[in-house]
């Protein structure tokens, strides 16, 4: 999957932006889990973008203007650290396979990053994402200025490069968009295994082992996010992850879980019957969520702003909460007054890419901005009711989410997990066969 040329091109098409400048970007630490046991490794979204390599202890300097260059620091070549941890590509290697104009031992940062900031007009950083790094920054900005009686200038603006770096991320090239379909069939085939699985009595856990096991089986190293699991009443907290419950006949089991893969999230959520079929109340509405999820897909097209699947959604929700006497009153009363948070309480939708919930400002001069090709989203909205008096008790403890990963294109959006079953019937249908 790896090409040197796509990631060079980011570089330049970054350093175009910058102008003129200096760039500091580093790679994400390494984090102990416990005494000399570390969590698995994960890069830096920004730095991976940038570069494609894959090494803890890195960072790039990059440099706009006249003389535009991209610079590389990593490990030294360490037969010994090899022998127990694996390869290293070392500076040399590294110049050619990723494509930099100069690579040098991460060892020499804080020896050369003062020589490249000095008589540089703005310094690109992304200050405050790192405490230690700033700090850092900070000691090689004060070496500069401690040369200004040789005539060196330490740069006079500093600016955060997220802001080019997140609109860049937004618009996925076609290479991208390659990685995050095939992430998402892969992310699909799991879901639909864990319909085929699912029975009453197994406990939450054996249903993620599944998922885990199909994103593995296929080349992700990892999900996403932490998959949920979530039996019955468990599906009504938004973020359960403890997935230790055991699965109840008549119960319905969300499922939020995507793998990632090439750096790359997807994040599909389905709901169904534990059992293999939907009783009366959970049909009626698991039939409101999907009928709200198309409605919202429907206003995923370029001309339409951010909010408006979300819109559309809510609409639709609100019309059932009504019609199943959960909410009184018209529609607009109830979205105006807020009851529907009772039962639906989060938006329908995030950026997707390298991040599970993506960078890209949602707003733009105040305003939401409009979608346009290339940009990719999830349309997930839900309905989670929690006993209480104001609702009819056969709807109690059911929490449904409907969760596809869309592109946009020129015409509308191509929906990438489209492979896991949603329909009543094509759900119903698989479970029996299985
Ligand atoms: N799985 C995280 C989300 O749906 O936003
Ligand atoms: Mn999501
Ligand atoms: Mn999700």
């Amino acid at each position: 999957m790896f090409e040197v040329e796509q990631f060079r091109a980011r570089r330049q098409q970054l350093i175009e932006q910058m102008e003129e400048g200096v760039a500091f970007i580093a790679n994400a630490p390494e984090v102990t889990r416990n005494r000399d046991s570390h969590y698995p490794y994960r890069f830096d979204s920004y730095f991976y973008y940038l570069t494609g390599f894959q090494e803890p202890e890195a960072f790039v300097i990059l440099i706009a203007g006249k003389h535009p260059k991209s610079i590389l620091f990593c490990r030294d070549k360490d037969i010994e650290r090899e022998i127990w941890d694996g390869f290293r590509y070392g500076p040399e290697t590294a110049l050619s396979t990723f494509g930099f104009d100069e690579t040098y031992p991460i060892s020499r940062l804080d020896e050369l990053a003062p020589k490249f900031l000095g008589n540089q007009t703005q310094l690109f950083h992304s200050l405050g994402a790192d405490t230690s790094l700033d700090q850092r920054v900070a000691g090689w900005l004060n070496d500069v200025r401690s040369q200004s009686r040789s005539g060196i200038t330490a740069p006079h603006k500093t600016i955060d490069i997220r802001v080019l770096l997140d609109e860049m991320r937004l618009f996925k090239t076609e290479y991208e968009l390659c990685a995050m379909r095939a992430a998402a069939e892969i992310s699909a085939s799991a879901h639909q295994r864990a319909m085929q699985v699912t029975r009453p009595g197994m406990m939450e856990y054996e249903v993620e082992a599944e998922l885990l096991h199909e994103f593995y089986r296929h080349g992700s190293r990892a999900p996403a996010y932490t998959s949920i699991v979530a039996g019955g009443s468990n599906a009504c907290v938004l973020h359960y992850i403890a997935n230790d419950a055991v699965l109840k006949d008549g119960d319905l089991l969300l499922i939020d879980a995507g793998c990632e893969l090439h750096g790359y999230a997807s994040d599909i959520t389905r709901t169904f019957p534990v059992s293999g079929k939907f009783s009366a109340a959970q049909k009626d509405l698991y039939e409101l969520v999907l009928a709200a999820q198309f409605a919202a897909i429907e206003k995923v097209r370029p001309g339409c702003h951010w909010n408006e699947p979300h819109e559309a959604a809510l609409h639709t929700l609100v019309r059932g909460f009504i019609d199943f006497g959960l909410c009184k009153g018209t529609v607009d009363a109830v979205i105006e007054s807020g009851d529907y948070r009772q039962f639906y309480m989060h938006r329908t939708g995030h950026w997707l890419g390298l991040d599970v919930h993506d960078v890209g400002e949602y707003k733009q001069h105040g305003e939401w901005r409009h979608l346009r090709p290339g940009m990719v989203l999830t349309v997930e909205p839900g309905c989670y009711v929690r006993p209480a008096a104001n609702v009819p008790e056969h709807f109690w403890n059911i929490g449904i989410r409907i969760e596809d990963d869309a592109v946009v294109t020129s015409q509308g959006c191509e929906v990438i997990t489209a492979a896991a079953p949603k329909s009543v019937m094509d759900i119903e249908a698989l479970m029996a066969q299985s």
